[in-house]
């Protein structure tokens, strides 16, 4: 069964369409994360889920049952907030300890130091249990707060980017943490993020949001490989995807001002006819340098570490390729380079929708 649906929800405030038409189903078990830009609407997504904010239009399910109305503490969530707030007079323990001696959830003291110290070991802020709030850093402070949706054993974790005030490293290990304490905890987990990477490794499905428009809903790996549009293909990967204006004529492609003309059949296998002009779409680890008949010109070269990106330079067009850190090039250095001609992605230029 979908733990929590979002059918056809609608919210505006004042003259801001927050949500269009959003309609989207989280499964039973499943970390489904929530990603778009700032201001796409992924909070208010949240909050209408919650219960701290009702949709103007639309209906919100949880386990079935609607839940248009109901009070956030009949609803079973626990939510992180993107700024949450701790209580400045309690220690780390008692702020989380706070919900479980609550009325609504009471809990014998036993059984509250059990859990403490089971999602206080899980968080790594086991050493910080007698401070008090004012004297942690932001990302201690954000683990607390995590800790404290934990501590209930909610079914369904809504979270707003709560892993944002980490550094990368503790970011990292947060991520690990989180997918495997749903995996054993079986919850379900909503889940907001900006970031593609964090949305790519943590999503067993990954939902796209652009200014209160759901964009595509998919595995990581659909999302990546066949985006639905212009705007996932741009969001989804670092560094961005190469567009290219593609015209095809008489069997082949031409690319921009890239000199190539590409056998048609071999580089678009959808059964529709291509308009007379397209955009083309080809990721940085897509284009192979040091093979093909065509060169371009080094133009910059940018170390990531890991690997290397290549500016190369093709007429007016400036492209980026994935490179192994091991590959040298120097600037201004002629290279061939060949597209990968499975991996070539065609859209429509005016509707911005992927063909195919
Ligand atoms: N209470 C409010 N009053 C007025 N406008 C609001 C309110 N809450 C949200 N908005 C507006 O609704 C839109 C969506 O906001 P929302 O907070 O959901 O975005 P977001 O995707 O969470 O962005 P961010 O990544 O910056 O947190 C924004 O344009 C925002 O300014
Ligand atoms: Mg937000």
């Amino acid at each position: 069964m979908a733990e929590v649906v979002l059918r056809d929800v609608e919210k505006r405030f004042g003259k801001i369409q927050a949500l269009r038409g959003m309609t989207l189903e989280v499964r039973d078990g499943e970390f489904l994360v929530l990603l778009g830009p700032t201001g796409a609407g992924k909070t208010t997504t949240l909050r209408i889920v919650s219960g701290l904010e009702e949709p103007d239009r639309g209906d919100v399910f949880i386990d079935g049952v609607r839940m248009n109305g109901v009070a956030p503490r009949d609803r079973n969530c626990a939510f992180v907030f993107q700024n949450y707030i701790l209580y400045p007079h309690l220690t780390v323990y008692d702020n989380l300890a706070f919900p479980l001696r609550s009325k609504l959830w009471r809990t014998e003291e036993g059984e509250i130091r059990k859990r403490i110290e089971h999602v206080a070991r899980v968080l790594k802020i086991e050493h910080l249990l007698q401070r008090k709030p004012d004297k942690l850093s932001g990302g201690e402070q954000q683990r607390v707060a995590l800790g404290r949706a934990m501590v209930r054993n909610p079914r369904i974790f809504l979270m707003d980017e709560p892993l944002s005030n980490l550094d990368a490293k503790l970011r990292e290990e947060m991520r690990v943490e989180l997918k495997s304490l749903q995996k054993n905890l079986g919850a379900t987990f909503f889940f907001v993020t900006h970031d593609h990477v964090e949305a790519m490794t943590l999503g067993d499905r990954v939902a796209v949001l652009n200014q209160g428009v759901l964009q595509q809903v998919g595995t990581p790996e659909e999302v990546y490989e066949y985006p639905a549009n212009v705007f996932v293909a741009r969001f989804v990967g670092n560094p961005e995807m190469n567009f290219l204006e593609g015209f095809p004529e008489g069997g082949k492609l031409y690319l921009g001002d890239l000199a190539l003309a590409l056998d048609l059949e071999k580089v678009w296998k959808g059964r529709e006819v291509l308009p007379s002009r397209v955009l083309v779409g080809i990721r940085p680890e897509n284009i192979l340098l040091g093979q093909g008949g065509t060169v371009g010109e080094v133009y910059l070269v940018e170390d990531l570490g890991a690997d290397k990106i290549v500016r190369l330079r093709v007429g007016e067009t400036l492209l980026r390729v994935r490179v192994p850190k091991e590959a040298e090039f120097s600037v201004g250095e002629k290279v061939p380079y060949l597209l990968v001609h499975e991996k070539l992605l065609f859209f429509d230029p005016i509707t911005e929708k992927r063909l195919g």
